[in-house]
């Protein structure tokens, strides 16, 4: 059956569900008049809704009651609660995405009555500037239009990816902690600069944008790493000495531990 696309309805207008809402205006999915939020906070309910132009809700069931898409951005130790409180209201041409981290579909869809199309999804925080990189997971009752209305939903703050379920606790370890980790190489490269003589502001701004800046590189000429590495690692020259050290100090096997161990974690949390 056919989702409606008409309105949608945001559970949960913290960090993450904002940073949604602005993307999916932005790109015009939805129109402000179509969209209607609801958050225990008031204050917070009433700032969003007013700096947005959108609708805010009385309550969670006012907005299952007029919204087509719904999407809960509430913390996953109350996601069980909320969806108590929906689920039995939510009908199968209605849209349920889902954010919370460690919130499986099986844990949604056996809450809800009917059998209404689930998406969950993985963001991560460069999601709140529009960069993120989000990974999608189709419950059981989501055909494959209702699964590209998602994917357009989340590319309006990152780009889109489609897993299957169980790769969520991989996905959660890369790109879900994956900016932890690429922080810490930020700020260490800033130290490095600091270290080798240069003012910490410098140093900070340097890092920073060399980061940002080969990542770029490497997106925009879809290079492999080791040869765009190559292009700057001249016999016998600067990048070679430091390469050595990273080597020596087993930076990539330390990486891929930190990938691996955080997707472990994910594991257990979600096996409680
Ligand atoms: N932030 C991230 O980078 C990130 C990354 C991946 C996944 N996520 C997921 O995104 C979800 C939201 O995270 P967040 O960082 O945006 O959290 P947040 O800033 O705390 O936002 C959640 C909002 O939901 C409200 N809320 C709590 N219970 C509610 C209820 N019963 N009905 C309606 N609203 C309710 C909260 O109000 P109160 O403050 O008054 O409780 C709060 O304003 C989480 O499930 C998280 O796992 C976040």
């Amino acid at each position: 059956m056919a989702v409606g696309k008409e309105r949608l309805g945001i559970i949960g207008v913290g960090a993450m569900g904002s940073a949604l809402l602005t993307g999916i205006l932005r790109e015009g999915l939805f129109a402000p008049e179509q969209v209607m939020i609801n958050d225990l906070d008031g204050n917070r309910l009433a700032q969003v809704a007013e700096k947005a132009r959108v609708r805010a809700a009385a309550s969670n069931i006012d907005v299952v009651e007029s919204a087509d898409v719904i999407l809960l951005a509430v913390k996953p130790n109350v996601m069980g609660l909320v969806l108590e409180e929906i689920g039995g209201r939510l009908g199968a041409r209605q849209l349920l995405l889902s954010i919370a981290a460690g919130i499986d579909l099986t844990f949604i869809e056996s809450r809800l009555s009917a059998d209404v199309p689930v998406i969950r999804a993985m963001p991560n925080t460069p999601c709140l500037v529009g960069k993120g990189a989000i990974a999608l997971s189709p419950g059981k009752h989501v055909d494959n239009d209702t699964l590209d209305f998602g994917r357009r939903i989340f590319a309006a703050v990152g780009k889109v990816v489609v897993v299957d379920e169980p790769s969520m606790d991989a996905v959660t370890g890369l790109s879900g902690s994956g900016p932890a980790f690429v922080l810490t190489v930020i700020e260490a490269l800033s130290d490095g600069g600091v270290a080798a003589g240069l003012p910490r502001s410098i140093a900070y701004q340097l890092a920073l944008e060399t980061v940002l800046g080969t990542a770029v590189m490497a997106a925009e000429t879809g290079e492999h790493p080791a040869r765009l590495r190559d292009m700057v690692t001249s016999p016998g020259g600067t990048t070679i000495a430091g390469m050595r050290v990273l080597e020596a100090g087993s930076v990539r096997s330390a990486f891929m531990e930190a990938v691996l161990r955080a997707a472990e974690r994910s594991r257990q949390l979600g096996e409680r």
